[in-house]
């Protein structure tokens, strides 16, 4: 295989599978995540939506979402240059869905898209990354961007702090359970982005990747202390100050949930 062919679909499709592996390593119940959040878009908006899938890396939700819904429409937008060119491959020739390079946390991200409305947006694993106060900028964005009776979701880590005890009994069945899939030779972030930067028709947006955002193929050693948002209730709570209507949990884990909210 040389980087001067052009890659088939199952190239795409390859590296479509693997992220999924090394994403559902860290969240076993990630598939199940998605069901909840497509199921969601279809029960609020039908089975036609423009959908804006927001920090999508690979197109995890775009591919999902249009194998239930054919006759959505997606625009889906990220920051990083190696996943979004393995969803350009994924997709190419599908013209139901946009690709959209941008930062999200630039004031002026939502002049790069292709449509000033959408009926849905959602965004999965992904937010955490903001801080407090860029987080709540875009929830008021998400509200201007969504029309009316619109919906949004957000599938991420987000606690329940009521429970503690609960919580680090199901921590440790999971953490168990990672190292038992580890030594069965299951891949972390950085050995994928290891042997993601190995395929020749990814070398060079891994390249740009690791200059704009880091390199992550050596696991880190210490742990950044941000002023990030861990809670449901932060969410909901900041959804409903920035104009969404009516806003809930409706699927959690024990590190993670999925909040919807009505424009
Ligand atoms: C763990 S991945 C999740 C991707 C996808 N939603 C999924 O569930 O597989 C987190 C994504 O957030 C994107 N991201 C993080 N910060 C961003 C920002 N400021 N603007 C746009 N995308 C961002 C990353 O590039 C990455 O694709």
């Amino acid at each position: 295989m040389t980087a001067t062919s052009t890659p088939d679909r199952r190239h795409w499709q390859h590296w479509q599978d693997s992220w999924d592996r090394q994403q559902e390593w860290y969240m076993p119940d990630r598939e199940e995540r998605f069901r909840v959040m497509v199921d969601t878009v279809e029960a609020v908006t039908g089975r036609a939506p423009r959908v804006l899938d927001l920090a999508c890396g690979t197109g995890s939700i775009a591919y999902r979402l249009l194998r239930r819904l054919p006759d959505a429409e997606v625009t889906a937008i990220d920051i990083d240059p190696l996943l979004l060119t393995i969803a350009r491959g994924h997709f190419a020739g599908d013209e139901r869905v946009s690709l959209v390079e941008a930062d999200l946390t630039d004031t002026s991200w939502t002049e790069r898209l292709p449509h000033r409305s959408y009926d849905a947006v959602v965004t999965a694993t992904a937010l955490h990354w903001l801080d407090t106060e860029p987080l709540a900028r875009l929830y008021g964005d998400l509200a201007r961007l969504l029309r009316e009776g619109g919906v949004f979701l957000n599938a991420d880590h987000m606690k329940d702090e009521s429970a503690p005890r609960i919580n680090a009994a199901l921590l440790a069945l999971h953490t168990r359970r990672q190292h038992e899939a580890r030594e069965q030779g299951a891949a972390d972030w950085a050995g994928w982005w290891r042997e993601a930067a190995l395929d020749p028709y990814l070398s060079r947006a891994a390249g740009e990747r690791f200059a704009l955002l880091g390199d992550p193929r050596q696991p880190r050693t210490a742990v950044e202390r941000r002023d990030r948002p861990t809670t449901t209730r932060w969410h909901i709570d900041t959804l409903l100050a920035k104009g969404f209507s009516e806003a809930r949990q409706v699927w959690c884990s024990a590190s993670d949930a999925l909040v919807a909210a009505l424009r």
